[in-house]
């Protein structure tokens, strides 16, 4: 069976109940690289049918964000979600998602405060809003998504919970490019020097990363381990460095379980993100 390709909320309904459970949802904003791709192959593993959505979702940008030139790849997004195995592609539009008296919105108050949520306020009110728009719709029995945003993830998981959606969270791997670098569809912002610096985020958390295997438990000793490696690479600003609980995500002072090492880094004008889990 081809994949089927839908952008209108009427025919989503319609062909979700044509699908064999259970149905695995696989949300992404679309330029997809092998990072969402590993996501939609693991849904393919467990779940008899798939769901892609591709929406880049305004309400999580902020306003001197990068919305209006995030980048797009439709057709060949398409053909790699055809090649996982995805058995159905949403593609919902703004207009319909958000018409112009909407006014409702989901918010979890809590770990959505710190990191990114810190520097990115209304970020996560838009993620969740538009992720528990997208389970209403498609109603999978369970969803993927890569740790990567480690943040997002446990975000997602809290509003799973509190909204009593019977949605399993699925958390994949980050998957990596050969020197280290995090895939990220703003990797394609880089230029070829900044391409080359942005492996500082890998080097900065495996060299804290060592420390901590080599017995540093001082919380702010690794936070330090990866300051001095940002800032030997002259492209590189430190926005944050964390090293949190996993589950609160709150600042510790000693890794005495396990932990979040997490940070943002400006390469020129790119913010990118990257995070190891410690213990
Ligand atoms: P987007 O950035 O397109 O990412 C879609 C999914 O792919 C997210 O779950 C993200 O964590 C995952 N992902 C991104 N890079 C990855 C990598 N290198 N390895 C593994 N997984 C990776 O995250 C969003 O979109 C949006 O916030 C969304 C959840 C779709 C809501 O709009």
């Amino acid at each position: 069976m081809s994949m089927i390709i839908i952008s209108s909320l009427e025919e989503l309904w319609a062909a979700r109940a044509t699908l064999k459970g259970p149905v695995g949802l696989v949300p992404t904003m679309g330029y997809l690289h092998a990072g969402h791709i590993s996501l939609a192959r693991r849904a393919k593993a467990e779940c008899q049918s798939v769901i892609a959505t591709i929406f880049v979702n305004p309400t999580q940008f902020g306003p001197n964000e990068d919305l209006s030139r995030y980048p797009r790849s439709l057709e060949r997004d398409l053909q790699l979600l055809e090649a996982a195995g995805v058995d159905l592609v949403w593609t919902p539009t703004a207009q319909e998602l958000y018409p112009p008296d909407f006014q409702t919105w989901v918010n979890v108050e809590q770990i959505t405060q710190p990191l990114e949520g810190a520097m990115r306020p209304g970020h996560f009110r838009g993620v969740t809003t538009i992720v528990s728009k997208l389970f209403n719709a498609t109603r999978p029995e369970k969803a993927y998504f890569g740790q990567k945003d480690a943040q997002q993830v446990a975000v997602i998981s809290q509003m799973t919970r509190d909204m009593n959606h019977p949605i399993e969270i699925i958390v994949c791997p980050t998957m990596r490019e050969d020197d280290g670098l995090a895939m990220s569809s703003r990797n394609s912002y880089l230029s070829a020097e900044e391409r080359q610096a942005a492996t500082v985020l890998y080097c900065a958390l495996l060299t804290a990363t060592r420390a901590f295997e080599g017995g540093e438990t001082n919380a702010e000793k690794l936070r330090q381990v990866v300051r001095e490696v940002i800032s030997s690479e002259p492209r590189a600003q430190l926005q944050y460095v964390s090293c949190a609980d996993y589950a609160t995500l709150a600042e510790l002072q000693t890794v005495d379980h396990k932990a979040l090492l997490s940070l943002a880094v400006f390469i020129g004008k790119t913010r990118l993100i990257d995070n190891f889990v410690l213990g």
